[in-house]
């Protein structure tokens, strides 16, 4: 990989997410398979069909660079996923499980946001005013998840106090 401009390191950061997607409609089916909280496992269904959906605006964003729509290994996303596995593997309890896998989710959404929040803020500066908006619904998506998770985490809270 070289890199020597700003388009470059937007085009090298989109194969980033891409894979990253990618990885994480792999494993979003076995975390809706596991989660026992009825609320939970809507939610990772649901956003599972969201994520299909944003790695098709994401093809769309590789065209307007006029780029093939290519992944490229984010040893990041495999850490966060890998570590999740791992912990999902050692927890038998129902309801802590559910508690490990919001966890786990959420940091897949923090690493999400940190990263469509760049890839705005960089097609801003380049003026790709349809990747802007495409890249923004993304983001959107990945924020209102995350929140989701939270919500389901603190009822959770709520009812333990209750
Ligand atoms: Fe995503
Ligand atoms: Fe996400």
């Amino acid at each position: 990989m070289s890199v020597t401009n700003l388009e470059e390191l937007f085009v090298h950061t989109l194969k980033d997410i891409y894979y990253a997607e990618k990885q994480i409609v792999g494993a979003l089916p076995k975390m809706a398979k596991k989660a026992s909280a009825a609320p939970l496992k809507k939610a990772f269904e649901m956003h599972l069909e969201q994520t299909k959906g944003q790695i098709d605006r994401l093809d769309k964003v590789f065209e307007l660079c006029g780029q093939k729509a290519k992944g490229e290994k984010c040893p990041a996303i495999e850490g966060i996923l890998k570590e999740g596995e791992e912990l999902m593997g050692e927890i038998k309890d129902p309801e802590t499980l559910d508690a490990a896998m919001i966890s786990a989710a959420q940091a897949v959404e923090h690493y999400e946001i940190s990263r469509y929040g760049t890839l705005v803020s960089w097609a801003e500066l380049l003026d790709m005013d349809d990747a802007i908006s495409l890249l923004e619904k993304t983001l959107d998506e990945e924020k209102e998840t995350d929140a989701k998770l939270t919500e389901l985490a603190e009822e959770k809270l709520n009812k333990k106090a209750a």
